[in-house]
């Protein structure tokens, strides 16, 4: 058979289980079928017991065969073969499995070995947000918003890097002790991190951020009533009247998701750039150029940083761009690419409120090196941005913008700001979930307004706002 060891078949006759060290990784060209029969069973009780019988049923299996030739097997070619050897450990052992849970057992070892082991069923399933694991005996999922505990367990935290080491080396990275933070992606797009000892302290910790393939669109947040229907008609009218837009919203609050629908209005003619760290973003437009950035290599050479993203960019010719995440010296380029005849550019960062995404903006500038003064920079901001959208995750794990926000000027030293669309909330019902409204602040005429009548939108603009209602 295949991948059988020629000589040693102890494993399978041995009364007690054999002691084999931890066993080495597994090279695999190709990750498993990302469905596995395990997925069921994400939520079921496991016991101590049946870890023990895994465990014992694991190291016989690798006495038996030897894992790396099946690196070079179609994945269900590769299953088979795994399939019928640990039938045949579990009746030589006699171990007492109803075939439900012997199935689950060998799809479980399965995709230890070909997989990504015990995070296969998360990853299998659409609705999670967020994966995070935190060593090998705690993982956690972000599902409907709600962050939960999962019974999932690593067998110890050499399979946890065992698996962390095989995510990231489909990207040419390497984690380890002298490179122990690494960002990577899985051949479906989800956005990894790894962050691996000494430098995390009890065991690897890794974070996925799983990629949805149906990108939630416009209409989707109004039914979430993430946003009003007369509020999204506005942002509809801001991302189509190639105003310049930040949004700004903390960490999972919906800012990519958003940037996303927001892209969705803009004109199939025009060309446009978007940069990322991890490429997110799905623009349905056919005249795109998608950039990414590029960490250093192994010995510390080859960066590409987002700044020089965006510098590039200028020389594409862009109509728009694009930048999925706004956190250094690019912030520099990307405003001047927004006053220099780039309209309708948009980026995202990580703040609280318009506010501090202004200041944001004004640190970001600062820190890059740019010894401009401090009013230079805040006139850049108020000729570059026009809108802020602001997203937030409230407290009962939903998402809302919670103002849209238009930078008008300033005064004195001051930025000016007025906000067009506010979250107003109204308390929480019997649930904890919280209650509130979407209100328009009665202005009529928001600065865009010209802009729109460009565009032959002003109409809609002032329905919509009427909409809004007070
Ligand atoms: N309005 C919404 N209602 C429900 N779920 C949402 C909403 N917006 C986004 N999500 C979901 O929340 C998760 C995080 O969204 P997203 O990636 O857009 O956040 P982010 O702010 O860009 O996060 P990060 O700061 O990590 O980049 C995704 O799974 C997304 O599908
Ligand atoms: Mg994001």
């Amino acid at each position: 058979m295949f991948g059988k060891r020629q000589s040693n078949n102890a494993a399978l006759s041995a009364p007690e289980p054999a002691k084999v060290e931890s066993p080495k990784p597994v090279e695999v060209a190709q990750p498993a079928p990302q469905a596995s029969t395990s997925a069921a069973s994400t939520s079921s009780d496991r016991s101590e017991e049946y870890y023990e019988t895994k465990a014992t049923i694991f190291n016989a299996l690798f006495e038996t065969i030897d894992v790396s030739a099946l690196a070079g097997m179609q994945p269900d070619r590769a299953r088979q073969e795994i399939r019928v050897i640990v039938d045949e450990i579990i009746a030589i052992r006699n171990v007492r499995l109803s075939v439900a849970e012997q199935n689950q057992l060998i799809s479980e070892i399965c995709d230890d070995i070909l997989g990504y082991g015990p995070l296969e069923p998360l990853l299998a399933r659409d609705d999670i947000a967020d994966i995070m694991v935190n060593g090998a005996k705690h993982v956690f999922i972000e599902a409907n918003g709600k962050m939960q505990k999962t019974n999932i367990r690593f067998r110890d935290n050499q399979q946890l890097m065992n698996i962390c080491q095989r995510i990231v080396s489909q990207v040419g990275r390497r984690v380890d002790e002298a490179s122990p933070i690494c960002d990577a992606r899985l051949l479906d797009g989800s956005r990894v991190n790894v962050i691996a000892p000494p430098l995390s302290i009890d065991g690897p910790a890794l974070t996925i951020r799983k990629f949805k393939k149906d990108k939630l669109k416009l209409e989707d947040l109004v039914n979430f009533k993430s946003i009003s229907p007369a509020g999204a008609k506005v942002l509809q009218i801001i991302g189509a009247c190639q105003c310049n837009i930040v949004i700004s919203g903390g960490t999972g609050s919906g800012k990519t998701t958003l940037l996303n629908c927001l892209t969705g209005f803009i004109h199939p003619d025009e060309r446009i750039i978007t940069c990322e760290d991890a490429a997110e973003l799905q623009l349905q437009q056919p005249h795109v150029v998608r950039l990414e950035t590029r960490p250093p290599n192994l010995e510390g050479k080859g960066k590409v940083s987002m700044a020089d993203l965006v510098k590039n960019c200028l020389r594409m010719r862009p109509e728009r761009i694009i930048v999925g995440e706004v956190r250094g010296p690019e912030a520099f380029d990307l405003l001047q690419a927004m006053n220099t005849g780039h309209d309708g550019s948009m980026g995202t960062l990580h703040a609280n409120s318009p506010r501090e995404a202004l200041s944001r903006l004004e640190s970001m500038i600062t820190m890059g090196g740019f010894s401009l003064p401090a009013k230079t920079i805040r006139e850049m901001i108020v000729g570059s941005v026009d809108v802020i959208v602001q997203a937030a995750r409230l407290r009962d794990g939903s998402r809302r913008i919670t103002k849209v926000t238009e930078v008008i000027g300033m005064e004195g030293d001051v930025i000016v700001t007025q906000d067009l669309i506010v979250y107003e909330m109204d308390g929480e019902d019997a649930q904890g979930n919280i209650i509130g409204e979407h209100k328009s602040t009665g202005i009529a005429r928001p600065a865009f307004w010209d802009r729109a009548r460009y565009f032959n939108l002003e109409k809609e603009l002032a329905e919509a706002l009427d909409a809004a209602g007070g």
